[in-house]
């Protein structure tokens, strides 16, 4: 190995070594944009909380990129954050909260390195909180547990650790411990330090970061400052997580048995700092991914990556598309070659940003871990793997949903058509949607399926916001969709097939053939009739996730 290999493979270990790449999950209200914005106070990355999603008077969140975000108030797109913090390079992938964007969620998770799930106090384990988790565990990414809103009065903390055992099937090993009562904590005990840390009170409703001391267990002044019940109370607790919890253990965490706990309050910035130290100490860097190749280890100094978000029009005064992609091995360089795999062509990466959501910057370089938003002039795709030309491989597949709702959708104003087919297309590339055709019609309609009903408001809405196309949309009844292949390549066609018309014989956009059923009942009359037929609830070169 030369001198300067040797440069490269050190710098490049210590890059890995200090990143952290993550994602807060959450249910929609649980404070996940709150301890987000927080993080970044900390962080030194904003000065006064209240950028990122400001109180309702001047809701304008920095990592809310797109109108209909700030209209709704939810997160459609998934932002991404980069800041430092003790020597730490850390970046947080932010996931929308709501139910229907599950995909964008679940890709976005494909990303990361680990995840935070933050629980409001008072009321726990939420639906969304399962699915999100159940996705975790199936991908084996280590979760960290926030519960926050500790400033109310919510669920006792051995009760919240009792639901994350019976709900999701996770042991919790609390890292710090309220101290306290109900509503009125004062502080945090770190089990690791043995500390305790005494918060001042919040005059700035959590605009500033929060000043508090830390005092050992047996100090006269932690004495003075509680009474004699709320110190007894801390120390029994301490004893009772000591002699009958879980234990920390890296293991069980990286593989989904165990989550660190962390109390707090993301509003009045109580614990975040204790968290986001303890949290990035025991985070993993990044970590290796499977490709046809083999595992792809962060060390290798060949570069790769893969794509796995397409976002357009986020600036509205530029027309542009971007790639995001997350780098998996080697140095990422402003300019440099690579090979795309899914068009077999060596492609240069020019002008590629960074983010602190809205505000992006040209980088020169990146490191395993990061994000970086590339220029698409229409190339790529959700999934795509790029790599060293000299090493060529491609990452495993990213997962496909089955599409649940459909909708005839056309332009209005018939004049209006080739914007229409532009963003439609457009979305479609995004992964927002999936585009099909229906069998014998013409052009001038589409069928959009869906995994849930807001996309179709998104749809709606960016038609109309980015192409000035108003959107004619009629639900059809389908709940179902199938892609068809007889054996042995044999063509499937609506006449091949029997009983096509008791549902809709579509084409994918890869000219696939799809036949779309009101339920699972009539699945099995199609089943049922045609023998020979073989179905799949996704593409039959995908996997199902
Ligand atoms: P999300 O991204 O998970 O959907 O949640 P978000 O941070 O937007 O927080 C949801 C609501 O919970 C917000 O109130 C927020 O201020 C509040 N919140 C977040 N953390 C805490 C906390 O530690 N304690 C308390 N008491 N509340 C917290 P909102 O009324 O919906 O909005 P806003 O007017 O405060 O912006």
């Amino acid at each position: 190995m030369s001198k300067g290999e040797n440069i490269l493979s050190e710098q490049l270990q210590q890059e890995i070594n200090r990143r952290r790449t993550f994602a807060i999950i959450s249910h929609p209200d649980a404070g996940k944009t709150t301890l987000t914005e927080k993080l970044l106070l900390y962080g030194g990355a904003i000065h006064l909380a209240g950028s990122i999603k400001s109180r309702k008077t001047q809701r304008h969140a920095v990592s809310d990129w797109m109108e209909i975000e700030k209209q709704r108030g939810i997160s459609v797109t998934s932002s991404v954050l980069q800041f430092d913090y003790g020597g730490c390079r850390i970046n947080i992938l932010d996931t929308p909260g709501h139910q229907d964007f599950s995909e964008d969620t679940y890709r976005t998770l494909m990303a990361v390195d680990s995840a935070v799930m933050v629980l409001d106090a008072a009321k726990g384990v939420e639906a969304q909180t399962k699915k999100l988790f159940k996705v975790c565990k199936e991908r084996r990414i280590p979760i960290f547990t926030f519960v926050n809103k500790l400033d109310r009065f919510g669920k006792a903390p051995i009760d919240l650790m009792d639901e994350l055992e019976n709900v999701l099937g996770i042991r919790s090993c609390p890292m710090n411990w309220p101290v306290g009562s109900d509503g009125r904590y004062r502080g945090v005990y770190d089990r690791q330090t043995k500390l305790v840390e005494l918060f001042a009170a919040d005059e700035t409703h959590g605009q500033e970061t929060r000043t508090s001391e830390k005092y050992a267990l047996d100090a006269p002044e932690l004495r003075a400052a509680l009474d004699e019940e709320t110190y007894q109370a801390l120390l029994d607790d301490i004893t009772l997580l000591d002699e009958a919890g879980e234990s920390f253990d890296e293991e069980k965490i990286a593989c989904g048995e165990l989550t660190p706990m962390f109390f707090g309050s993301a509003m009045t910035n109580f614990g975040v700092q204790n968290f986001l130290e303890e949290y990035l100490r025991l985070a993993p860097p990044p970590a290796v991914r499977a490709s046809s190749d083999g595992d792809i280890r962060p060390e290798d100094e060949r570069f790769s990556a893969f794509v796995f978000k397409i976002q357009a029009n986020m600036n509205p005064a530029h027309r542009d598309r971007l790639a995001f992609i997350r780098i998996v091995s080697g140095r990422f360089e402003r300019n440099m070659s690579v090979w795309h795999a899914a068009s077999d062509k060596v492609i240069k990466l020019a002008q590629p940003q960074q983010f602190l959501a809205q505000d992006r910057q040209i980088i020169d370089e990146a490191w395993p871990g990061d994000i970086v938003g590339l220029f698409d002039p229409g190339i790529f795709g959700i999934g795509d793997t790029l790599c060293d030309e000299a090493h060529k491989f491609r990452f495993a597949d990213f997962p496909v949903f089955p599409p649940e709702k459909f909708a005839r959708v056309q332009a209005k104003d018939t004049m209006k058509r080739k914007q229409f087919v532009k963003g439609v297309e457009q979305l479609t590339q995004e992964g927002a949607i999936q585009l099909f055709r229906q069998a014998g019609a013409g052009v001038e309609s589409y069928i959009v399926g869906t995994v849930g009903t807001l996309q179709f408001d998104v749809l709606t809405y960016r038609l109309k916001s980015e192409y000035g196309v108003d959107l004619e949309l009629v639900m059809q009844p389908f709940e179902v969709a199938r892609w068809l292949t007889f054996p042995e390549g044999r063509p499937v066609t609506p006449e091949s097939l029997r009983g096509a018309d008791r549902g809709m014989f579509v084409y994918d956009r890869e000219d696939r053939p799809v036949l779309l059923v009101n339920n699972e009942w009539a699945l099995g009359w199609i089943k049922d009739n045609n023998p020979a037929l073989e179905l799949h609830p996704v593409p039959p070169d995908r996997r199902e996730i």
